[in-house]
């Protein structure tokens, strides 16, 4: 089949793979019908994710027909449409029985490398290096899902592919943010990044009550859509951020500030941005989180931080001085999706939200490298590339 695969740090192919088997008797295989770039992807592509390996099948992001189901598995049958979570869980353990299905502690076959790092494992992820288990993706005609009694979401007769896709990963992860807020009526949230993550924490944000969203980017386009969700655009190339949300918010700071970015922020000249840069390049340090910096800074007294950017390591100079001091609360996870999935469905199924408004870009397999670079690069306007192999 052909596959999406990683060989180096901006080095993305699309080649012929061995078609994948069925190991496990609670595995499925689909026909991928639609699958998408997800900025994760791009911490693979910029090669700031360690463990990767040449040749691994890429994508997360991925829903489609099963094709061939494992012996005990009595939950999905040939032909049935699923959209499939990008973490993998087992629906037993400590964790999954929580409803933490990102924490799965089954999932991840090979626990002892990303224990060192972190103290302990998530769940396995698709197509995200062996630290999580090196299942291969989804960006690729088909795809061996582990466990999938357990997490693929049947998906209901009458919605396109288009609509559901992004229950995958990035809507659940938008709504996440916006729910660790817990909004009330009057609340404005703060959300940093317009990427697709961004966008859904935008809508999300409005779905759940919020009054006024504050929308940080500097991407034309991007900011242009958090608008026409009814958010306030505020471009950190042009403005100081710091500044405006204190203008905006009686000097308080916003009630919440999520964090769509993650470790890959940009800055306009800031000494924090720079000292990042130094120090990540000379390997003397393994994050920017210049946005979880000011996302501490713009939140209000006992108000939340919201994180799903997603940082690797071990992050240097966090304000927790102000934090501590000013009864900020913070949230943040690897979106344990399952969780949220019914709910989501059901809101897409009612017609309050319909998470295709941010593709920009539609394609084949053989155009996924090149679109690698567009969307990284954010050129011709792209937000959210979804690829039909
Ligand atoms: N927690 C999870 O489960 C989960 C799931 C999916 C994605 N993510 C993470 O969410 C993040 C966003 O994903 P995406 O797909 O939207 O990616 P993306 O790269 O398209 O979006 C990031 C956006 O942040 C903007 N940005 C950069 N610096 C900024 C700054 N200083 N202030 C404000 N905005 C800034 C960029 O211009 C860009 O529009 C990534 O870190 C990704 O890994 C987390
Ligand atoms: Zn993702
Ligand atoms: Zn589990």
């Amino acid at each position: 089949m052909k596959a999406l695969t990683w060989h180096g740090k901006h080095d993305i192919r699309c080649e012929s793979v061995p078609d994948p088997e069925i190991q496990e008797g609670r595995d499925a295989i689909i026909r991928v019908t639609a699958c998408a770039i997800c900025g994760s992807d791009l911490h693979l592509y910029d090669g700031v994710m360690p463990d990767m390996h040449s040749g691994d099948i890429m994508g997360h992001e991925t829903m489609g027909e099963v094709v061939e189901v494992g012996k005990d598995n009595a939950k999905l049958k040939v032909g049935d449409r699923v959209v499939v979570p990008f973490t993998i869980s087992c629906g037993e353990c400590f964790f999954c029985q929580r409803g933490f299905y990102s924490g799965c502690e089954r999932s991840n076959p090979d626990r002892s490398k990303v224990t060192k790092l972190w103290g302990n494992s998530p769940a396995g992820l698709f197509g995200y290096s062996h630290l999580l288990g090196g299942y291969s993706g989804g960006q690729a005609e088909y795809l061996r899902i582990p466990y999938a009694d357990v997490g693929p979401i049947k998906v209901p007769e009458g919605l396109s592919d288009e609509q559901v896709l992004f229950l995958s990963d990035i809507f659940p992860t938008g709504y996440m943010a916006a729910d660790f807020c817990n909004i009330q009526p009057g609340d404005t949230i703060a959300v940093w990044g317009c990427g697709p993550v961004g966008q859904m924490a935008i809508r999300s944000a409005f779905l759940l009550g919020a009054e006024r969203v504050l929308a940080v980017d500097t991407v034309p386009e991007r900011l242009a859509l958090a608008a026409s969700a009814g958010a306030l655009p505020l471009d950190f190339m042009e403005e100081d951020i710091y500044d405006r949300i204190m203008e905006l918010t009686d000097g308080r700071g916003a009630d919440a500030c999520i964090d769509a970015v993650g470790t890959e922020a940009e800055a306009s000249a800031s000494w924090d941005s720079r000292w990042d840069r130094i120090k990540v390049a000379t390997f003397m340090g393994t994050d920017r989180p210049h946005v979880l910096r000011q996302a501490i800074h713009c939140c209000r007294n006992f108000g939340t931080v919201s994180i799903v950017g997603v940082y690797g390591g071990f992050l240097d100079k966090i304000p927790m001085g102000s934090a501590i001091n000013r009864g900020l609360t913070f949230r943040m996870a690897q979106t344990p999706v399952q969780h949220y999935l019914p709910v989501l469905m059901g809101r897409i199924e009612r017609g309050e939200i319909d998470p295709s408004f941010v593709i920009t870009h539609r394609a084949t397999l053989d155009e996924g490298p090149e679109l690698y670079k567009t969307f990284r690069d954010k050129q011709d306007g792209c937000i959210k590339v979804v690829m039909k192999p």
